[in-house]
């Protein structure tokens, strides 16, 4: 937390458990920056709310998420732990950048798109096209006040700039889906900047030890692991649901001829032995898939075991630290208290440069 290290920010909404897609695309960067940067981890509750979250399942899920962030090695001593509730300067900076944001610009995001489809009950578009957005855009002007787009999932995209340019991270950890959403904060940064003619924000970007921002696909053959898939492995998982769900994952027949191109689903199984396992391991498979000796079954359960390996620790402390409410709760007052010094100085500067002054 020292001043002249550089400012990392990243958060996880609190929709349920965590799974190897947020370990992988996220929670596991965290620890390693720790050491390094001045990192702040925050529960994107607020976020939580543009998919109506039962009221009662929120506050438990917030609490999940606080013990599988400290379980996976989060240390409130290196790092700003909060709760984005917890700092009321974000929803106030939220309402100033919507002055400039275009609603056009927030329609065009792809996670806006999915979610309102969602939302309305309608179906994916056969491809992406103008056409579809045109009629897209009717069903969301046209829908009924019962079946609505709420506003909160249009903005969600200002909401997540604000989390990070508040707080002027300028390193942001995330997985690759998030990765539209960081490029309109740097839009928004941009623009800012140049209206006003100051140079207060700083554009952040992914970061990835220099690697490529990973999408862990799920165990169903196709897509991204997640909560609203529920193709998902969760670090809560015990080792019997675990090996039951790698077990079941979609396959194929097996390669017929050496060296045949492999499946998607397949090739999802070798996308996670590649996170999770040595590098001898994956290249073992790898030779028996390209001379038609591999047995999907020795892979997977493999793949269980070397899983196992990553999430029974974490597992094993989740339980003692979800008893202990007042270490929690220390946590996040300590971490509010960081998060809020910091974004009250921005936002100070950003009423400032808007002209909204005090008499
Ligand atoms: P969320 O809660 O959907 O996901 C949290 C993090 O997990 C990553 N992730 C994945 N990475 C790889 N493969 C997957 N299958 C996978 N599934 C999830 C996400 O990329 C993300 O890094 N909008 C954010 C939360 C947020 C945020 C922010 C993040 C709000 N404000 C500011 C960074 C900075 C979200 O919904 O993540």
């Amino acid at each position: 937390m020292a001043d002249n290290k550089e400012i990392v920010l990243s958060g996880i909404r609190s929709t349920g458990n965590l799974h190897l897609g947020n370990y992988y695309g996220a929670l596991s960067k965290f620890v390693r920056l720790q050491n390094d940067y001045d990192c702040n981890f925050f529960i994107a509750d607020l976020h939580a709310l543009t998919t109506s979250p039962d009221p009662s399942q929120l506050h438990a899920n917030v609490k999940n998420i606080l013990a599988e962030y400290l379980a996976a090695g989060i240390d409130p001593e290196k790092s700003t732990i909060f709760i984005q509730s917890d700092v009321p300067e974000i929803s106030e900076m939220y309402l100033l950048l919507n002055m400039h944001v275009g609603i056009g610009e927030l329609m065009r995001t792809t996670s806006f798109k999915d979610k309102a489809r969602k939302a309305l009950g309608i179906g994916a578009p056969a491809q992406e096209g103008e056409a579809d957005d045109e009629a897209f855009e009717k069903e969301i002007i046209g829908a009924s006040t019962n079946k609505r787009v709420n506003a909160g999932l249009l903005t969600y995209p200002t909401l997540m700039a604000v989390d990070i340019l508040i707080q002027k991270a300028t390193k942001v950890p995330v997985g690759k889906d998030q990765e539209q959403h960081l490029e309109l904060t740097r839009r928004f940064a941009r623009r800012f900047n140049s209206f006003y003619g100051v140079e207060l924000f700083p554009e952040p970007y992914n970061f990835d030890f220099g690697g490529k921002p990973v999408k862990v696909p799920g165990l169903d053959g196709s897509g991204k692991m997640g909560k609203s898939e529920g193709n998902c492995i969760y670090l809560i998982d015990d080792p019997k649901v675990l090996r039951k769900k790698v077990m079941r994952a979609t396959t194929d027949e097996g390669p017929k001829e050496p060296n045949s191109p492999m499946s998607e689903p397949v090739a999802n199984l070798f996308t996670l032995l590649e996170l999770t396992s040595a590098p001898d391991v994956v290249q073992h498979f790898r030779d028996a898939y390209a001379d038609c000796s591999i047995r999907y079954g020795d892979l997977k359960k493999q793949l269980a075991e070397d899983i196992l390996a990553v999430t029974t620790p974490i597992r094993d402390r989740i339980n003692d630290i979800m008893a202990d409410e007042a270490y929690l709760r220390r946590v996040v007052a300590q971490g509010a208290e960081r998060a809020r010094e910091r974004a009250a100085a921005t936002l100070a500067e950003v009423r400032h440069v808007m002209g909204i002054r005090k008499f």
